[in-house]
């Protein structure tokens, strides 16, 4: 009998130590992980649910390539509008940037699907003030006319680096949803200055070298006043839109990706807009003499984006490339931290 209860609370007391011992180590992970850098709000958990019900009309692919072309030509009639509840509605997503970043390759993407129609120019309504004073109907008045349950969306990559923005955007709606594409900054900024330089040259016009744009001559650092390199600090512009925005209203698109295999990207930011999944490899093709994936809509229409996206860049000193890529490096930390999307930049 006693042998029997000294067995009994010997069972008891190695189950109480097991626990004890379970809960230790528990605590030392948990306490080990606090230290790593922790995503703020991974993508993955912000991202609604990949299948959502079916509401897309199938007129509107055919619409947009049949009555909304008429309009855009302005041969459709008010009568036509009106028959068919054609409204012009503000943006529920805006491509806010970044310049370079594949904003125009991006806008014409989604555009495929059905349920989204595109602002074919950058209205650049919020951060120019001009424009901005002319008032929210202006804006209105520039957006294209769509099915009442088609989003319509506008980009204007000037968006991301102008520092009235966000209070401006956030006052139109402060839910709305905000897409900004990035691309390795040092890249970036080479493709930022070679436009500049091309528009340079289109007027016959001399223009500096990128390294001596981007490298202070006085100090040999990284010089913060050019621009194409304080576009490229993307953490810096991400900060001031996170005083109006909360970060699930961003997702993050990857410009790289989105040049060499566009679909998985398309269908996150599908996901993003809560639209079921409609952009297929059908809609894609890859063009060998363009380098790029081009766009079908049907089999009579396709096209791929004009000859000014895809320029040669110029080459640039490697050990300029190299400062550069250091210098961007923390910023970059940063970012991914905020965004919860990381990249492999070097
Ligand atoms: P490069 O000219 O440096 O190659 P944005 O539209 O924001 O100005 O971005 C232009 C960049 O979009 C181009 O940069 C190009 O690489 C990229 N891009 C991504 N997908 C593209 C596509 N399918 N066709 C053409 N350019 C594309």
């Amino acid at each position: 009998m006693l042998f029997k209860q000294q067995a009994l609370l010997r069972q008891k007391l190695f189950l109480l130590g097991s626990l004890a011992i379970g809960s230790l180590l528990y605590l030392v992970a948990r306490v080990g992980s606090l230290d790593r850098l922790q995503p703020i709000c991974p993508i993955e958990s912000r991202l609604g649910p990949p299948h959502l019900p079916e509401q897309i009309p199938l007129r509107t692919l055919q619409y947009k390539r049949g009555l909304l072309h008429e309009i855009r030509k302005g041969n459709a009639t008010k009568e036509q509008i009106r028959m068919h509840n054609l409204v012009q509605q503000l943006p529920r997503a805006i491509i806010i940037g970044v310049r370079k970043g594949g904003t125009r390759a991006l806008l014409e993407m989604l555009n495929l699907h059905p349920a989204v129609v595109k602002a074919s120019q950058e209205i650049h309504f919020f951060d120019n003030e001009q424009n901005y004073a002319r008032g929210i109907d202006w804006y209105r008045e520039k957006m294209p006319f769509s099915f009442l349950h088609q989003i319509t969306i506008e980009k204007s990559p000037a968006y991301f680096i102008t520092e009235e923005v966000p209070e401006r955007i956030f006052k139109m709606n402060s839910s709305i949803k905000l897409l900004i594409i990035v691309r390795e900054p040092t890249t970036r900024a080479v493709s930022d200055y070679t436009q500049v330089l091309e528009g340079k040259e289109r007027k016959n016009k001399t223009y500096h070298k990128f390294e001596k744009l981007a490298i202070d001559g006085n100090t040999c650092d990284v010089n913060t006043k050019y621009k194409a390199v304080r576009t490229s600090i993307y953490t810096k512009h991400l900060e001031r839109w996170l005083k109006y925005f909360p970060v699930e209203h961003f997702h993050i698109v990857d410009g790289d990706r989105l040049i060499t295999d566009p679909l998985p990207e398309l269908q996150l930011v599908e996901r993003f807009l809560n639209l079921p999944s409609r952009i297929s490899r059908y809609n894609l093709y890859f063009n060998a003499t363009r380098g790029f994936y081009c766009l079908r809509f049907n089999n009579v229409f396709n096209k791929c984006l004009a000859g000014s996206k895809g320029r040669i860049h110029p080459e640039v000193d490697p050990s300029v490339v190299a400062k550069l890529r250091k210098f961007f490096h923390p910023f970059n930390q940063k970012f991914y931290q905020i965004t919860g999307r990381t990249f492999n930049w070097p």
